[in-house]
């Protein structure tokens, strides 16, 4: 494998004035938890180095634990603050489900932006996102406190996360009417397996309205990036007991099938050359409507691998992605079958995402 790595892309961010890198690193299911201060501080400094510029985060990854982690690397790493942005996620707290500790509630969103800081140790977050929608709390509830944290100066942006379109198109009226910050940004996973939403309603609202699009689990989870092509899957997250309930929103009860045609993929990507992760991260980076993906890592080796997909993106062009749609066994329009945004909604004190 060829380990040198191209420069980053820069994309606007929908329409606000952040240049962000194309390609961004999260921290779910890998700092905090699953991988050590050592190797977490030596993945943010060749990402950084690399010129990933947008590291995201949320207050339910490891309870927590994911933020603190991030904010030991980013002391021991001593950036200048004008080089990086940060993300947050609110909603599923760190407190299981007692009453207000969860949601989207005026005193949630405060308290979860407060404390979030505090692990983090940071002035401000660039982007905060409500992680997912609060059918419990009055929308204008929300879009107030969003907004007026914003004007307080601790976040500069905020954004929704597996928001549906009319719930994002809702929030932006409100925030019209009534002289609040609308969302400028959705978090929405997007890979070979989960992409109809990105690729259909999420278009026409990027169009509309100029939403920008951070996408998540670009690899879907490391399925591809080769990490479960040989036998049985080790030592990834999907054979991690806790992670259980991701295993299954992964791959469903048609387990060997869909790890048959992740692998089929795979081997295409070999084929031409190049690595499962790259061939993986570069489809996602074609789409233009996609402003940065947002990948995970538990090792620089890892991601020195994904970064590589910036010198593939011109190579997926008609030709290889209708082969892709071959091994994917996606030919004649078929719908995905991935079942993992409803999934992933499941109640806090299962999920940990
Ligand atoms: N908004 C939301 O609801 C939401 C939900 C999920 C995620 N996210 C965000 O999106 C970020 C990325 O999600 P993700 O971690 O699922 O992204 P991903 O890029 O699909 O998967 C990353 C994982 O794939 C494996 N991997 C990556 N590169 C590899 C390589 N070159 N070779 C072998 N294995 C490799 C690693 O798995 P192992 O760690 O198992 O080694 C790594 O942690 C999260 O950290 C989080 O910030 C947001």
């Amino acid at each position: 494998m060829n380990s040198a790595i191209p420069p980053m892309l820069y994309r606007r961010l929908g329409r606000t004035g952040l240049e962000v890198s194309a390609i961004s690193l999260g921290s779910w299911a890998t700092f905090g938890e699953c991988v050590d201060d050592d190797t977490t501080a030596a993945v943010l400094d060749l990402a950084y180095a690399r010129g990933v510029n947008l590291f995201d985060c949320a207050e339910t990854y490891a309870r927590g634990a994911a933020e603190a982690a991030l904010g030991r690397a980013f002391r021991r790493l001593g950036w200048p603050r004008e080089t990086f942005l940060v993300s947050g996620k609110v909603f599923w707290g760190v407190h299981g489900r007692r009453p207000n500790t969860w949601g989207l509630s005026r005193k949630h969103v405060f308290e979860g932006c407060d404390a979030t800081l505090r692990r983090l140790g940071l002035d401000y977050l660039d982007l905060f996102f409500c992680h997912r929608y609060d059918e419990n709390v009055p929308l204008v509830e929300t879009v107030r406190a969003m907004s007026d944290l914003v004007r307080q100066g601790k976040i500069l942006h905020w954004g929704t996360s597996e928001w549906s379109t009319f719930q994002i198109r809702e929030a932006c009226r409100i925030a019209r009417a009534d002289g609040f910050v609308p969302p400028q940004v959705e978090q929405v996973q997007y890979n070979f397996l989960t992409r109809d939403k990105v690729e259909g309603e999420m278009r026409e609202l990027k169009a509309d309205v100029g939403i920008g699009l951070a996408v998540w689990s670009p690899l879907a989870y490391g399925l591809f990036a080769g990490r479960y092509d040989d036998g049985e899957p080790q030592n990834g997250r999907l054979d991690l007991r806790k992670y259980a309930w991701l295993r299954e929103a992964a791959l469903g009860s048609e387990e060997a099938d869909v790890l048959q045609r992740v692998r089929a993929v795979n081997a295409l990507a070999r084929e031409i050359g190049t690595t499962p992760s790259r061939m993986a991260l570069a489809w996602v980076l074609r789409n233009p409507d996609v402003d940065t993906a947002i990948t995970g890592a538990s090792s620089p080796n890892q991601l020195r691998d994904t970064l590589g997909a910036l010198a593939i993106v011109e190579r997926i062009d008609d030709g290889l992605s209708q082969r892709i749609e071959v091994a994917l066994g996606r030919t004649g329009g078929a719908p995905e079958r991935s079942n993992a945004i409803r999934e992933l909604a499941a109640p806090p004190d299962v999920l940990q995402q």
